[in-house]
């Protein structure tokens, strides 16, 4: 099993390259279900759940190759069976993203339910209320959803949380629907942005992606584009986290500014310069770490998956910092090991309160969902001496050859087998 290593001290000096968007490519992988054309698809990650979802996607019909470092082509004639299994839903819950589509291309889907994971229950009522609003008989048998429909009409989809797999896999259902569909309350993220922009462009009509309604006009077909998928913000706000953490100054090329605002604002209210410069974000940090609150909220408040990463920061600041988780209800898993490595940090709830600054001195950790990993890897560069952190598949699900990225910024970080 490989193991991250990694010697801490080190300040994060240079220039990084931002990868597509996982969250983004995610769902627009499984637009291909919904065209019997082939796409092209830029700026894909080659990360483990881009693997997932092709082996998934090919168990259902769909052709895929690799057209160079970053460029996917994939074509559905047409669809071999309709069933996404337990196995690979459970490894990745993003799976649950083809029930629209298959529903959209076929009238019908069996999709295995997600189950939990580390960080909360992750229930999926919001995507089964969706789309039987568009007329689609549901079931749930064996852990299964069972979902049947001639052809999906445009509804009213009201979404009790603005949750972004429920809003993605509602606007794949009513792509092709007869008819109008709105969704209200519907989640903003950059990715479902991404997600209408793949659709129109394949001759759907979605409007509103990015605000809380959604409007979706079902058209008879949808043709094969060319599509480059957004930057992805996550991963860009962990390089800017790095450079603070470490003191360091680093260049995040292709950051995408205007998906990173609450971030922005929030590491300069920590004391870190953030600057455009050459189409992405140059951050530096030498005066004191200060200590700010952060509570995640949905887009554009500030994002559940930096919640790891700023608390490994938070660590270093010069007083009491609190972070309020808001979207997840167990997304703390990170602190205790960033208390076993030294850190101050006392957890109420859906609160963390964090004083520092505190010596984290290395030691072996572990975590069990890649964005706490990644909280992980920064604490290990502040810290002292050796962090050894296992358990890397989790890391490798989100980011792309990590240790080669930060190990080219300075950071003492090596990948072992052992
Ligand atoms: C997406 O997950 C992301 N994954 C997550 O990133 C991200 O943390 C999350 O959105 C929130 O921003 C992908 O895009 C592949 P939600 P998703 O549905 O769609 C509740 C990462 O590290 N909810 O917006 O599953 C849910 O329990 C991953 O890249 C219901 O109650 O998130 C949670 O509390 C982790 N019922 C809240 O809504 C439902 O039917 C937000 O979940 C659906 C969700």
């Amino acid at each position: 099993m490989d193991r991250i290593i990694i010697s801490g001290g080190t300040a994060l000096r240079g220039t990084v390259r931002v990868s597509g968007s996982k969250n983004a490519a995610l769902p627009i992988l499984m637009t291909a279900l919904l065209t019997d054309e082939p796409i092209t698809l830029r700026n894909i990650p080659r990360l483990r759940d881009v693997a997932t979802a092709l082996k998934l996607l090919a168990g259902l019909g769909v052709q895929s190759r690799w057209q160079g470092e970053e460029e996917l082509w994939l074509h559905c004639p047409a669809l071999v069976q309709d069933e996404a299994p337990y196995d690979l839903v459970k490894t990745m819950r993003a799976s649950f993203l083809v029930l629209g589509p298959l529903l959209a291309r076929a009238g019908h889907a069996r999709v295995s339910t997600p189950g939990g994971c580390a960080i909360g229950a992750r229930p999926v009522n919001l995507h089964i209320a969706g789309i039987r609003a568009l007329g689609a008989r549901v079931r749930l048998r064996h852990g299964y959803v069972e979902a049947h429909c001639e052809r999906l009409a445009g509804g009213r989809v009201w979404l009790d949380a603005p949750s972004v797999g429920a809003t993605e896999n509602v606007m794949m259902a009513a792509v092709l629907a007869r008819g109008t569909t709105t969704i209200e309350n519907a989640a903003r993220e950059p990715e479902v942005q991404d997600l209408a922009r793949m659709l129109n462009a394949m001759g759907g009509r979605v409007r509103g992606a990015g605000s809380h309604v959604v409007e979706i006009e079902g058209v008879e077909r949808l043709r094969g584009v060319a599509h480059e998928v957004i930057p992805d913000r996550i991963e860009a706000g962990s390089f800017m986290i790095a450079a603070a953490i470490t003191g360091g100054d680093i260049l995040v090329e292709r950051a995408p500014f205007e998906h990173l605002e609450a971030v922005i604002a929030k590491l300069e209210e920590c004391g870190a310069v953030v600057r455009r410069e050459g189409g992405g974000l140059r951050v530096s940090r030498r005066a004191a770490l200060l200590p700010v609150e952060v509570r995640t909220l949905p887009y554009p408040g500030f994002p559940t998956d930096l919640q790891a990463q700023m608390m490994a920061l938070l660590t270093q600041a010069r007083g009491t910092s609190v972070i309020t988780e808001t979207i997840f209800e167990s997304r703390f898993s990170h602190a205790l090991e960033l208390i076993r490595m030294g850190a101050d940090i006392v957890i109420k709830g859906a609160t963390a309160v964090v004083r520092g600054p505190s010596r984290l001195s290395g030691a072996p950790v572990m975590a069990s969902d890649l964005r706490a990993s990644m909280g992980l890897i920064l604490a290990g560069l502040a810290a002292e001496n050796t962090t050894e952190l296992s358990r890397v598949y989790h890391l490798d699900r989100g980011y792309e050859a990590i240790e080669k990225k930060l190990g080219a910024l300075g950071a003492s970080i090596e990948r072992v087998d052992r």
